[in-house]
């Protein structure tokens, strides 16, 4: 989804703007821009030079003429809304007297209203974009200084936006603000970033103030400060981000996905750390904000997320019932608002988010919370909007994810899930000796989720198998059902493999229909006491010449192939089972010759509606 860079300070700032656009990619765009500008003496207006280039950030490089030297600039990357992608509809925008420039990231749902009004006064627009009425609202506000400008601008606003603002005018400085996009300022010596996300900063600095909703501020050279949108100055303190710059590069792998399937283990490994109580057989989660007491108040839990975090989210709940025995359930939180939902005091809410910006999951947070709800957050991304506005929470620890398509922060947020309900569960009813029992089980994972990987060239070879299927079925029965949901959603994800995820034991109450030889299933078939059903379900499948490629705890005889994946405790093994899955898919798309970093028409943070 779009992407906003900027910058001031002394340095040439057309190259550092690139190389953070080039940061920003992972997210999905379709096309790029830059506009800058030099300090001038006070009082003498500067001028604002704009390049904009439909495509990657490569062909925005090559436009960018030799004379192009600044030392103050925004730049974007747009993922088309409001009108096709095009050089036109690209962002920065300009007003006709080239003085005011505005990237933006979000959408102004009362655009074409505000741009009826606009046209009507004899403004002419020279995009489809909704953010081109934000530019000549600044452009023709009365106020004297940027900030007063914008503020007024942002009146007759309506929607979500993250913006950066540059004014010929005023060109010691950049102003921005957010309310429902993110915005990070990155903290320089004598030199101020900003950015969308901290992917785009960490190779310059690792201190970093993220914007609030109704929040703006101004970047100057040498200091900023932040303020409502009211105007009423607020307390910024800047935290350090962990995450290395290293850590976005490709490590020797040819895709971003390859690479963040293998860091698994690891990943596995830091989730863990320093949370495991031996004395107890417990875990500590320092963020929850929940007391014992408390937990021993909640009566349900609801959890609420979007895609592969909602198949986490299910699988969490499964292992909240199973080992803290409170009723639980998931649900996709892009549905939750809009049913008007009941909101029990005596529920406790999980929200669920990898990049802690989705809009669908914030917008469920913070109608939970004006109802009075308490929710907790299970984010990736420290800092982030949901990580704030939750009452607490624990982050996953997967490290940044690049690739659009989720592998290491879903197996981590399962992980993460499995820690918070051994932390009810040993509050509540489970025993010291399930506890011990769960945690020598977690224990485990790294090893074991290494010792799948290591079985990449079987699985390549399957893949090369399945991958001229038009269609395939993938079928799992309770623990193993969210797991098959995951795996399909990654394999039409990533290959654009039409698939489709049931529960085993739905199969005969329609979709067996579909089964022939051309549609293979993916079974998920636990060691378990679903065993023999799940078998049974197999059989039916073989009957009706389906082929069946099962992932199970040992062969499988009525499979034509088995992955077999090593044994953990019942509860857990779905945190296993998914993983030779995601290399499935990964090895399908590759035999396709997809974009596997970035399949069309997905972005990473889905921060619009
Ligand atoms: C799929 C995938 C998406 C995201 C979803 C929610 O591989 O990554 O389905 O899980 O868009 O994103 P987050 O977790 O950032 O809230």
């Amino acid at each position: 989804m779009c992407g906003i860079v900027g910058y001031i300070g002394k340095r040439d700032v057309a190259p550092l703007l690139l190389e953070g656009l080039q940061r920003l990619e992972y997210r999905g765009y379709d096309s790029a821009g830059i506009v800058i500008t030099s300090r001038t003496a006070a009082g003498k207006p500067g001028t604002l030079k704009m390049v904009k280039a439909k495509g990657r950030v490569r062909e925005l490089e090559a436009k960018v003429p030799k004379r192009f030297a600044g030392t103050t600039g925004i730049a974007h990357t747009r993922w088309a809304t409001h009108g096709a992608p095009s050089d036109e509809n690209a962002h920065p925008h300009l007003d006709a007297d080239n003085k005011v420039a505005v990237v933006h990231n979000g959408i102004i749902d009362n655009a074409s209203e505000l741009r009826a009004k606009l046209t009507a006064d004899g403004i002419v627009f020279l995009s489809d974009t909704d953010t081109e009425v934000l530019v000549h609202l600044i452009a023709r506000a009365q106020a004297d200084t940027l900030e007063e400008k914008v503020r007024e601008a942002l009146r007759h606003v309506e929607g979500t936006y993250g913006i950066a603002v540059m004014h010929a005018d005023f060109n010691d400085r950049i102003v921005v603000a957010r309310n429902g996009s993110p915005v990070v300022l990155g903290i320089g010596e004598k030199e101020m970033f900003v950015a969308s996300d901290v992917a785009a900063l960490v190779a310059h600095t690792r201190q970093v103030v993220t914007l609030d909703d109704g929040e703006m501020a101004t970047l100057k050279a040498d200091d900023f400060r932040t303020y409502t949108t009211e105007g009423s100055t607020t307390t910024a303190t800047p935290t350090t981000v962990e995450w290395e710059a290293e850590s976005y590069d490709m490590g020797g792998h040819d895709t971003y996905m390859h690479k963040e399937i293998f860091e698994q283990a690891d990943a596995v490994d830091r989730v863990l750390r320093g949370r495991i109580d031996d004395r107890f057989s417990t875990v500590h989660l320092g963020g929850l904000n929940l007391d014992a007491r408390e937990a021993r108040g909640v009566r349900r839990i609801k959890i609420l997320g979007c895609g592969t975090s909602y198949h986490a989210g299910q699988i969490g709940a499964q292992l909240i019932e199973e080992l803290a025995r409170i009723p639980a359930d998931a649900e996709p939180a892009s549905e939750f608002r809009y049913r008007n939902p009941v909101v029990d005091p005596d529920t406790l809410y999980v929200a669920v988010s990898q990049s802690g910006e989705t809009y669908d999951v914030l917008a469920a947070v913070q109608e939970l919370k004006r109802k009075g709800a308490r929710v907790l957050g299970v984010v990736n991304v420290v800092g982030s909007a949901i990580a704030r506005e939750a009452d607490g929470g624990t982050y996953v620890h997967a490290g940044p994810e690049v690739c659009v398509v989720s592998t290491k922060c879903f197996t981590n947020t399962v992980v993460a899930f499995a820690l918070l309900a051994l932390h009810l569960g040993r509050i509540r009813d489970l025993s010291v000796a399930d506890g011990k029992r769960i945690i020598d089980g977690l224990r485990r994972l790294p090893e074991q989720i290494s010792e799948i990987l290591a079985g990449e060239d079987e699985i390549k070879r399957l893949a090369a198998e399945y991958a001229e299927a038009k269609s395939m079925m993938f079928i799992g029965r309770v623990r193993g059902y969210p797991v098959a949901r995951e795996a399909s959603l990654k394999l039409k994800e990533v290959s654009y493999i039409h698939a489709e995820a049931y529960p085993a034991s739905e199969l005969k109450h329609g979709p067996l229909a579909l089964i022939e030889p051309a549609m293979p299933t993916v079974a998920i078939v636990p060691d378990d006491d679903l065993l023999e059903k799940n078998r049974a379900a197999m059989e039916e499948i073989k009957a009706r010449s389906g082929r069946i490629l099962a992932v199970a705890h040992q062969v499988q005889e009525k499979a034509d192939h088995t992955i077999v994946v090593p044994k953990n405790e019942n509860e857990l093994d779905p945190i296993l089972m998914g993983i030779p899955l995601q290399l499935f898919a990964y090895h399908t798309a590759l035999a396709m010759g997809r974009d596997i970093d970035k399949p069309r028409n997905l972005a990473k943070s889905v921060t619009v509606e």
